[in-house]
Protein backbone atom coordinates (compact mmCIF):
# COMPACT_ATOMS: atom_id res chain seq x y z
CA UNK A 1 0.00 0.00 0.00
CA UNK A 2 1.39 3.81 -0.91
CA UNK A 3 1.58 5.95 2.06
CA UNK A 4 0.51 9.46 1.34
CA UNK A 5 3.36 11.81 2.30
CA UNK A 6 2.08 14.88 4.17
CA UNK A 7 3.53 18.15 3.00
CA UNK A 8 6.00 18.18 6.25
CA UNK A 9 6.65 21.86 5.99
CA UNK A 10 4.92 24.41 8.62
CA UNK A 11 5.01 28.09 7.37
CA UNK A 12 3.32 29.71 10.86
CA UNK A 13 2.90 30.95 13.95
CA UNK A 14 4.56 28.88 16.65
CA UNK A 15 4.14 25.68 14.63
CA UNK A 16 6.86 23.62 15.15
CA UNK A 17 8.84 22.79 12.36
CA UNK A 18 9.17 18.92 11.01
CA UNK A 19 13.12 19.32 11.89
CA UNK A 20 14.42 22.33 14.25
CA UNK A 21 17.78 23.48 12.18
CA UNK A 22 20.63 25.10 14.23
CA UNK A 23 20.32 26.76 17.92
CA UNK A 24 21.94 24.26 19.63
CA UNK A 25 24.09 26.90 20.81
CA UNK A 26 20.99 28.76 22.52
CA UNK A 27 19.59 25.79 24.09
CA UNK A 28 23.21 25.19 25.60
CA UNK A 29 23.02 28.64 26.62
CA UNK A 30 19.74 28.28 28.36
CA UNK A 31 20.48 25.14 30.07
CA UNK A 32 23.64 27.34 31.42
CA UNK A 33 21.03 29.57 32.96
CA UNK A 34 19.67 26.48 34.92
CA UNK A 35 22.77 25.93 36.56
CA UNK A 36 22.78 29.58 38.63
CA UNK A 37 22.56 29.39 42.19
CA UNK A 38 21.14 32.57 42.81
CA UNK A 39 19.57 33.20 40.37
CA UNK A 40 21.36 36.57 38.96
CA UNK A 41 20.42 36.48 34.68
CA UNK A 42 17.64 35.84 33.22
CA UNK A 43 16.70 35.42 29.77
CA UNK A 44 15.25 38.21 27.49
CA UNK A 45 14.90 35.76 23.91
CA UNK A 46 14.40 38.46 20.94
CA UNK A 47 14.29 38.63 17.34
CA UNK A 48 12.46 39.31 14.23
CA UNK A 49 8.64 38.24 12.87
CA UNK A 50 9.33 34.81 12.35
CA UNK A 51 12.70 34.09 12.98
CA UNK A 52 11.60 31.27 15.77
CA UNK A 53 11.51 32.55 19.25
CA UNK A 54 8.20 30.66 20.12
CA UNK A 55 9.37 27.22 18.96
CA UNK A 56 12.92 27.58 20.53
CA UNK A 57 11.07 28.60 23.47
CA UNK A 58 8.79 25.38 23.40
CA UNK A 59 12.44 23.25 23.48
CA UNK A 60 12.99 25.05 26.48
CA UNK A 61 10.33 23.78 28.35
CA UNK A 62 11.50 19.50 27.97
CA UNK A 63 15.20 20.63 28.81
CA UNK A 64 14.42 22.65 32.31
CA UNK A 65 11.67 19.89 33.14
CA UNK A 66 14.52 17.53 32.56
CA UNK A 67 16.65 19.38 35.02
CA UNK A 68 13.90 19.46 37.87
CA UNK A 69 12.83 22.59 37.32
CA UNK A 70 9.17 23.74 36.98
CA UNK A 71 8.28 25.87 33.83
CA UNK A 72 5.09 28.07 33.90
CA UNK A 73 3.89 30.60 31.41
CA UNK A 74 1.96 32.02 28.21
CA UNK A 75 1.74 33.92 25.77
CA UNK A 76 0.79 37.19 26.55
CA UNK A 77 -2.23 39.12 25.18
CA UNK A 78 -2.38 42.65 24.85
CA UNK A 79 -5.08 42.96 27.37
CA UNK A 80 -2.22 41.67 29.96
CA UNK A 81 -0.80 45.13 29.84
CA UNK A 82 -3.60 46.60 31.33
CA UNK A 83 -3.29 46.32 35.45
CA UNK A 84 -0.83 45.19 37.82
CA UNK A 85 -3.79 43.09 39.18
CA UNK A 86 -4.57 41.04 36.00
CA UNK A 87 -0.44 40.85 35.40
CA UNK A 88 -0.38 39.32 38.79
CA UNK A 89 -3.49 37.25 38.51
CA UNK A 90 -2.01 35.88 35.56
CA UNK A 91 1.43 34.97 37.27
CA UNK A 92 -0.82 33.09 39.96
CA UNK A 93 -2.95 31.71 37.42
CA UNK A 94 0.31 29.72 35.57
CA UNK A 95 1.69 28.91 38.85
CA UNK A 96 -1.41 27.01 40.10
CA UNK A 97 -1.74 23.92 38.46
CA UNK A 98 2.15 23.25 38.99
CA UNK A 99 2.07 22.90 42.36
CA UNK A 100 -2.11 22.86 43.29
CA UNK A 101 -0.34 18.57 43.90
CA UNK A 102 0.79 20.05 47.17
CA UNK A 103 -0.94 19.71 50.72
CA UNK A 104 0.17 22.45 52.83
CA UNK A 105 -2.30 21.51 55.62
CA UNK A 106 -5.85 21.53 56.71
CA UNK A 107 -9.07 23.74 57.05
CA UNK A 108 -11.08 22.27 59.91
CA UNK A 109 -14.86 23.37 59.36
CA UNK A 110 -17.23 22.93 62.66
CA UNK A 111 -20.25 20.37 61.82
CA UNK A 112 -23.65 21.28 63.24
CA UNK A 113 -26.05 18.70 63.77
CA UNK A 114 -27.52 16.11 66.32
CA UNK A 115 -23.34 15.97 67.67
CA UNK A 116 -21.47 18.65 66.72
CA UNK A 117 -18.50 17.26 64.99
CA UNK A 118 -14.96 19.13 63.07
CA UNK A 119 -14.72 18.36 58.93
CA UNK A 120 -10.97 18.14 57.73
CA UNK A 121 -10.42 19.05 54.40
CA UNK A 122 -6.43 18.67 52.66
CA UNK A 123 -5.58 22.15 51.93
CA UNK A 124 -3.87 22.18 48.69
CA UNK A 125 -1.37 24.88 46.86
CA UNK A 126 -4.61 25.92 44.62
CA UNK A 127 -5.27 28.83 43.10
CA UNK A 128 -7.73 29.80 45.45
CA UNK A 129 -5.14 29.80 48.17
CA UNK A 130 -2.71 31.77 46.13
CA UNK A 131 -5.06 33.95 46.02
CA UNK A 132 -6.25 34.70 49.44
CA UNK A 133 -2.66 34.70 50.52
CA UNK A 134 -2.62 37.47 47.52
CA UNK A 135 -5.49 39.49 48.62
CA UNK A 136 -4.71 39.08 52.51
CA UNK A 137 -0.94 40.68 52.25
CA UNK A 138 -0.84 44.06 52.83
CA UNK A 139 1.30 46.59 51.04
CA UNK A 140 1.36 47.79 46.99
CA UNK A 141 1.01 45.01 44.17
CA UNK A 142 4.74 44.49 44.49
CA UNK A 143 4.46 43.11 48.05
CA UNK A 144 1.52 40.84 47.68
CA UNK A 145 3.08 38.99 44.44
CA UNK A 146 6.22 38.96 46.44
CA UNK A 147 4.67 36.95 49.28
CA UNK A 148 2.70 34.83 46.50
CA UNK A 149 6.11 33.64 45.03
CA UNK A 150 7.42 33.28 49.27
CA UNK A 151 4.65 31.47 50.04
CA UNK A 152 5.32 28.53 46.86
CA UNK A 153 8.54 28.39 47.22
CA UNK A 154 8.69 27.87 51.42
CA UNK A 155 6.69 25.07 50.00
CA UNK A 156 7.94 24.09 47.04
CA UNK A 157 11.84 23.63 48.57
CA UNK A 158 10.60 20.41 50.70
CA UNK A 159 10.29 19.03 47.17
CA UNK A 160 13.01 18.04 44.91
CA UNK A 161 12.14 20.99 42.64
CA UNK A 162 15.00 22.73 41.85
CA UNK A 163 13.14 26.20 40.55
CA UNK A 164 10.39 27.36 38.68
CA UNK A 165 11.14 29.17 35.30
CA UNK A 166 8.35 31.99 34.07
CA UNK A 167 8.78 31.76 30.57
CA UNK A 168 6.31 34.35 28.94
CA UNK A 169 5.68 35.05 24.77
CA UNK A 170 5.27 38.44 22.93
CA UNK A 171 6.14 39.79 26.10
CA UNK A 172 6.93 43.28 24.15
CA UNK A 173 2.77 43.67 25.05
CA UNK A 174 3.66 44.52 28.25
CA UNK A 175 3.78 48.26 29.17
CA UNK A 176 3.55 50.73 31.90
CA UNK A 177 0.64 53.33 31.67
CA UNK A 178 1.21 56.14 33.58
CA UNK A 179 -1.60 57.90 32.83
CA UNK A 180 -3.81 55.08 34.41
CA UNK A 181 -1.03 55.01 37.12
CA UNK A 182 -0.54 50.75 36.32
CA UNK A 183 2.61 49.37 35.78
CA UNK A 184 2.38 45.78 34.94
CA UNK A 185 5.96 45.59 33.61
CA UNK A 186 7.73 47.48 36.67
CA UNK A 187 6.15 45.11 39.06
CA UNK A 188 7.34 42.51 37.02
CA UNK A 189 10.77 43.69 37.30
CA UNK A 190 10.41 44.86 41.00
CA UNK A 191 9.17 41.66 42.37
CA UNK A 192 11.73 39.16 40.09
CA UNK A 193 14.65 41.71 41.31
CA UNK A 194 13.60 41.57 45.03
CA UNK A 195 13.10 37.93 44.98
CA UNK A 196 16.64 37.18 43.34
CA UNK A 197 17.94 38.76 45.93
CA UNK A 198 16.48 36.49 48.29
CA UNK A 199 17.65 33.75 46.37
CA UNK A 200 14.81 32.21 45.15
CA UNK A 201 14.70 30.28 42.55
CA UNK A 202 12.64 31.73 39.86
CA UNK A 203 13.85 32.06 36.75
CA UNK A 204 12.41 34.61 34.33
CA UNK A 205 12.27 33.97 30.17
CA UNK A 206 10.91 37.31 28.13
CA UNK A 207 10.38 36.55 24.77
CA UNK A 208 9.33 38.93 22.08
CA UNK A 209 10.16 41.71 19.54
CA UNK A 210 13.28 43.61 19.38
CA UNK A 211 11.33 46.39 21.06
CA UNK A 212 11.09 44.45 24.30
CA UNK A 213 14.99 45.23 25.71
CA UNK A 214 14.43 48.59 25.30
CA UNK A 215 11.49 48.66 27.00
CA UNK A 216 12.22 46.67 29.87
CA UNK A 217 15.20 49.16 30.14
CA UNK A 218 13.44 52.17 30.15
CA UNK A 219 11.02 50.94 33.01
CA UNK A 220 13.53 49.95 34.82
CA UNK A 221 17.57 50.78 34.34
CA UNK A 222 18.31 47.90 36.43
CA UNK A 223 16.64 45.45 33.38
CA UNK A 224 20.25 46.09 31.95
CA UNK A 225 22.21 43.88 34.27
CA UNK A 226 18.98 41.65 35.09
CA UNK A 227 18.74 40.08 31.72
CA UNK A 228 21.16 38.28 29.28
CA UNK A 229 19.56 38.96 25.46
CA UNK A 230 19.64 35.82 23.56
CA UNK A 231 19.28 37.75 19.68
CA UNK A 232 18.52 35.02 17.33
CA UNK A 233 19.46 35.63 13.92
CA UNK A 234 18.66 34.20 10.58
CA UNK A 235 19.82 30.44 10.20
CA UNK A 236 23.32 30.22 8.44
CA UNK A 237 23.37 28.34 5.25
CA UNK A 238 24.54 24.79 6.57
CA UNK A 239 21.51 24.92 8.73
CA UNK A 240 19.17 26.36 5.92
CA UNK A 241 20.37 23.31 4.09
CA UNK A 242 18.90 21.35 7.03
CA UNK A 243 15.85 23.01 7.78
CA UNK A 244 15.46 22.42 3.29
CA UNK A 245 15.91 18.90 2.94
CA UNK A 246 15.94 16.97 6.51
CA UNK A 247 12.16 16.78 6.63
CA UNK A 248 12.18 14.95 2.88
CA UNK A 249 14.61 12.81 3.77
CA UNK A 250 12.31 10.04 4.72
CA UNK A 251 11.40 6.93 2.74
CA UNK A 252 8.28 7.55 0.19
CA UNK A 253 8.88 11.58 -0.17
CA UNK A 254 7.44 12.33 -3.71
CA UNK A 255 8.87 15.42 -3.51
CA UNK A 256 13.01 16.54 -4.42
CA UNK A 257 14.62 19.72 -4.23
CA UNK A 258 17.26 19.92 -6.53
CA UNK A 259 20.35 21.99 -5.62
CA UNK A 260 19.67 24.95 -7.71
CA UNK A 261 16.16 24.66 -5.95
CA UNK A 262 17.99 24.62 -2.25
CA UNK A 263 20.25 27.29 -3.22
CA UNK A 264 17.38 29.78 -4.41
CA UNK A 265 15.55 28.73 -1.22
CA UNK A 266 18.37 29.41 1.13
CA UNK A 267 18.89 33.09 -1.30
CA UNK A 268 15.57 33.94 -1.05
CA UNK A 269 14.76 33.48 2.44
CA UNK A 270 17.58 35.26 3.60
CA UNK A 271 18.15 32.16 6.05
CA UNK A 272 14.93 33.22 7.83
CA UNK A 273 13.38 30.41 9.00
CA UNK A 274 9.35 31.09 8.42
CA UNK A 275 10.60 32.03 4.76
CA UNK A 276 12.08 28.72 4.41
CA UNK A 277 8.92 27.03 5.50
CA UNK A 278 7.19 28.90 3.35
CA UNK A 279 8.72 28.32 0.06
CA UNK A 280 9.40 24.66 0.79
CA UNK A 281 5.71 23.89 1.44
CA UNK A 282 4.32 25.97 -1.34
CA UNK A 283 6.97 24.32 -3.99
CA UNK A 284 6.37 21.26 -2.51
CA UNK A 285 2.61 21.32 -2.83
CA UNK A 286 3.01 22.77 -6.75
CA UNK A 287 5.23 20.34 -7.48
CA UNK A 288 2.52 17.30 -6.84
CA UNK A 289 -0.13 19.62 -8.01
CA UNK A 290 1.49 19.68 -11.71
CA UNK A 291 2.61 15.93 -11.42
CA UNK A 292 -1.03 15.35 -10.50
CA UNK A 293 -2.23 17.58 -13.74
CA UNK A 294 0.00 15.03 -15.60
CA UNK A 295 2.96 16.26 -15.91
CA UNK A 296 5.79 14.12 -16.31
CA UNK A 297 8.72 16.93 -15.64
CA UNK A 298 7.14 19.64 -13.50
CA UNK A 299 8.84 22.75 -12.65
CA UNK A 300 8.60 24.89 -9.76
CA UNK A 301 11.10 27.94 -9.46
CA UNK A 302 11.91 30.02 -6.28
CA UNK A 303 11.06 32.72 -8.81
CA UNK A 304 6.78 31.86 -9.11
CA UNK A 305 6.67 31.05 -5.10
CA UNK A 306 8.19 34.25 -3.77
CA UNK A 307 5.05 36.13 -6.01
CA UNK A 308 2.70 34.02 -3.16
CA UNK A 309 5.36 35.04 -0.53
CA UNK A 310 4.57 38.14 -1.64
CA UNK A 311 0.77 38.20 -1.77
CA UNK A 312 0.26 36.07 1.19
CA UNK A 313 2.86 37.53 3.60
CA UNK A 314 3.90 41.14 2.58
CA UNK A 315 1.08 42.45 0.52
CA UNK A 316 -1.39 42.52 3.51
CA UNK A 317 1.33 44.94 5.63
CA UNK A 318 1.56 46.73 2.26
CA UNK A 319 -1.86 47.73 2.26
CA UNK A 320 -1.95 48.98 5.25
CA UNK A 321 0.51 51.87 4.58
CA UNK A 322 -0.33 55.16 3.14
CA UNK A 323 1.10 56.51 -0.36
CA UNK A 324 3.59 59.06 1.79
CA UNK A 325 4.96 56.28 4.01
CA UNK A 326 5.60 54.12 0.68
CA UNK A 327 7.45 56.66 -0.49
CA UNK A 328 9.54 56.70 2.19
CA UNK A 329 10.01 53.06 2.51
CA UNK A 330 10.94 53.02 -0.97
CA UNK A 331 13.67 55.42 0.02
CA UNK A 332 14.76 53.53 2.80
CA UNK A 333 14.59 49.68 0.60
CA UNK A 334 17.30 51.26 -1.93
CA UNK A 335 19.41 51.92 0.84
CA UNK A 336 22.32 49.26 0.93
CA UNK A 337 21.89 48.59 5.15
CA UNK A 338 18.29 48.27 4.46
CA UNK A 339 18.25 45.20 5.85
CA UNK A 340 20.33 45.92 8.78
CA UNK A 341 19.89 49.33 10.32
CA UNK A 342 18.76 52.84 8.85
CA UNK A 343 19.38 56.40 10.45
CA UNK A 344 17.12 59.54 9.87
CA UNK A 345 19.76 61.59 8.62
CA UNK A 346 20.41 58.65 5.46
CA UNK A 347 16.92 58.98 4.48
CA UNK A 348 16.69 62.36 4.33
CA UNK A 349 19.94 62.55 2.43
CA UNK A 350 18.75 59.75 0.18
CA UNK A 351 15.21 61.06 -0.14
CA UNK A 352 16.38 64.85 -1.72
CA UNK A 353 18.27 62.54 -4.78
CA UNK A 354 15.19 60.19 -4.75
CA UNK A 355 11.90 62.58 -4.78
CA UNK A 356 10.79 65.98 -6.14
CA UNK A 357 9.02 66.02 -2.67
CA UNK A 358 11.71 65.13 -0.19
CA UNK A 359 11.55 64.72 3.44
CA UNK A 360 12.69 66.84 5.97
CA UNK A 361 14.19 65.49 9.67
CA UNK A 362 11.15 66.24 11.46
CA UNK A 363 8.62 64.54 9.00
CA UNK A 364 11.01 61.16 8.80
CA UNK A 365 11.14 61.05 12.66
CA UNK A 366 7.41 61.42 12.81
CA UNK A 367 7.17 58.70 10.05
CA UNK A 368 8.85 56.38 11.69
CA UNK A 369 7.29 56.19 14.57
CA UNK A 370 3.89 55.67 13.32
CA UNK A 371 5.26 52.74 11.61
CA UNK A 372 7.04 51.48 13.97
CA UNK A 373 3.44 51.81 16.27
CA UNK A 374 2.35 49.36 13.27
CA UNK A 375 4.54 46.88 13.71
CA UNK A 376 6.98 47.48 10.03
CA UNK A 377 10.13 49.15 11.77
CA UNK A 378 11.37 49.78 15.06
CA UNK A 379 14.28 51.68 16.71
CA UNK A 380 16.76 50.29 17.90
CA UNK A 381 19.14 51.80 21.55
CA UNK A 382 21.14 53.98 19.62
CA UNK A 383 18.13 55.25 17.90
CA UNK A 384 18.71 54.22 14.31
CA UNK A 385 15.71 51.86 12.94
CA UNK A 386 15.80 48.66 11.41
CA UNK A 387 12.22 46.68 9.50
CA UNK A 388 10.67 44.77 11.84
CA UNK A 389 9.96 42.07 9.64
CA UNK A 390 12.55 40.11 7.33
CA UNK A 391 13.12 41.05 3.98
CA UNK A 392 11.03 43.68 3.66
CA UNK A 393 13.42 45.73 1.74
CA UNK A 394 13.08 43.30 -1.11
CA UNK A 395 9.61 42.92 -1.28
CA UNK A 396 9.75 46.57 -1.75
CA UNK A 397 12.00 46.96 -4.52
CA UNK A 398 10.12 44.01 -6.09
CA UNK A 399 6.98 46.02 -6.21
CA UNK A 400 8.87 48.98 -7.49
CA UNK A 401 10.45 46.90 -10.52
CA UNK A 402 7.01 45.76 -10.97
CA UNK A 403 5.24 48.92 -11.24
CA UNK A 404 7.67 50.12 -13.68
CA UNK A 405 7.41 47.59 -16.02
CA UNK A 406 3.77 47.91 -15.66
CA UNK A 407 4.02 51.83 -16.50
CA UNK A 408 6.48 51.13 -19.43
N1 LIG B 1 15.21 26.54 13.75
C1 LIG B 1 14.22 26.39 12.87
N2 LIG B 1 14.31 25.51 11.86
C2 LIG B 1 13.31 25.35 10.97
N3 LIG B 1 12.15 26.03 11.04
C3 LIG B 1 11.98 26.91 12.03
C4 LIG B 1 13.01 27.14 13.00
N4 LIG B 1 12.58 28.07 13.85
C5 LIG B 1 11.34 28.43 13.46
N5 LIG B 1 10.97 27.73 12.37
C6 LIG B 1 9.67 27.89 11.66
O1 LIG B 1 9.54 29.29 11.39
C7 LIG B 1 8.22 29.75 11.62
C8 LIG B 1 8.21 30.88 12.61
O2 LIG B 1 8.57 30.41 13.90
P1 LIG B 1 8.05 31.13 15.23
O3 LIG B 1 6.57 31.28 15.20
O4 LIG B 1 8.65 30.43 16.38
O5 LIG B 1 8.73 32.58 15.05
P2 LIG B 1 8.63 33.81 16.05
O6 LIG B 1 9.99 34.42 16.08
O7 LIG B 1 8.03 33.41 17.33
O8 LIG B 1 7.66 34.78 15.25
P3 LIG B 1 6.77 36.01 15.82
O9 LIG B 1 7.70 37.15 16.04
O10 LIG B 1 5.80 36.30 14.72
O11 LIG B 1 6.12 35.54 17.08
C9 LIG B 1 7.42 28.52 12.04
O12 LIG B 1 6.75 28.06 10.90
C10 LIG B 1 8.47 27.53 12.51
O13 LIG B 1 8.04 26.21 12.26
MG1 LIG C 1 6.30 33.99 18.29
Amino acid sequence: MVTLFQNPFRPGAGHPPPYLAGREAERQDFARHLEQQPILANLVLTGLRGVGKTVLLETFKPIAIQKGWLWAGTDLSESVSVSEEIVAVRILADLAPLVSGIKVGESQKRRIGFTSSVERKALHLDFDLLKRVHDETPGLASDKLKAVLEFVWSCLSHTRCRGVVLAYDEAQNLSDQAAGHQYPLSLLLDVFQSIQKKELPFLLVLTGLPTLFPKLVEARTFSERMFHVMTLDRLIDKESRDAILKPIERQNCPVHFSDQAVKGIIDHSGGYPYFIQFLCREMFDSYLQQKAAGDAKPRVTVAQTLRKLDSDFFAGRWSRVTDRQRELLSVVAVLPNCDDEFSVLEIVEDSKKALTKPFSASHVNQMLAKLAESGLVYKNRHGRYSFAVPLLGGFISRQQTEGLLKNL
